[in-house]
């Protein structure tokens, strides 16, 4: 059963400047270790960048889950084929368990400016 569904559209210049005024910090704040090296790794971080971090605001949008929690818990990983896929960690990996949340889908898609990201939770 779909328990909840998410989108959202990020702008890829609003996240590349918001980065540029707080080099690093914001990135480490929001990135985990992962996804900074494989975003660092691309010709244009900044779309790969804003792609994860709708990816998190989606990712909210289907759970519900409380305020509070660390971007790090919420982590884009990517298969040996590209295919991005959501994990959890911490109290966002509890919340989504106590929801009754066994599988998160997750579909990314950026172009020029904008970075958009669409989520699925399924109960098992
Ligand atoms: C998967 C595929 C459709 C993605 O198309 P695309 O236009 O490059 O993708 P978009 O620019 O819209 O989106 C990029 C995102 O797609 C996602 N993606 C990449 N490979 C993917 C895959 N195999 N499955 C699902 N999502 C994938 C990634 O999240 C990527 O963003 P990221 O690098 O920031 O994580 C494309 O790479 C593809 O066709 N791969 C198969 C190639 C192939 O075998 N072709 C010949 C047979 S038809």
């Amino acid at each position: 059963m779909i328990l909840g569904i998410g989108i959202d559209l990020t702008p890829v210049s609003r996240m590349a400047e918001a980065m540029a005024r707080h080099p690093d910090r914001l990135e480490a704040k929001l990135f985990t270790d992962g996804e900074r090296a494989y975003c660092r790794a691309r010709a244009d971080a900044a779309q790969h960048f804003a792609a994860r971090f709708a990816a998190k605001e989606a990712l909210l949008k289907a759970l519900k889950v409380p305020p509070g929690l660390s971007w790090h818990e919420l982590e884009v990983v990517c298969d040996e084929g590209g295919a991005p896929r959501l994990e959890l960690h911490g109290e966002a990996a509890r919340a989504a368990s106590s929801a009754g949340v066994a599988r998160l889908h997750l579909s990314i898609t950026h172009a020029a400016d904008q970075a958009l990201a669409f989520v699925v939770a399924e109960s098992a």
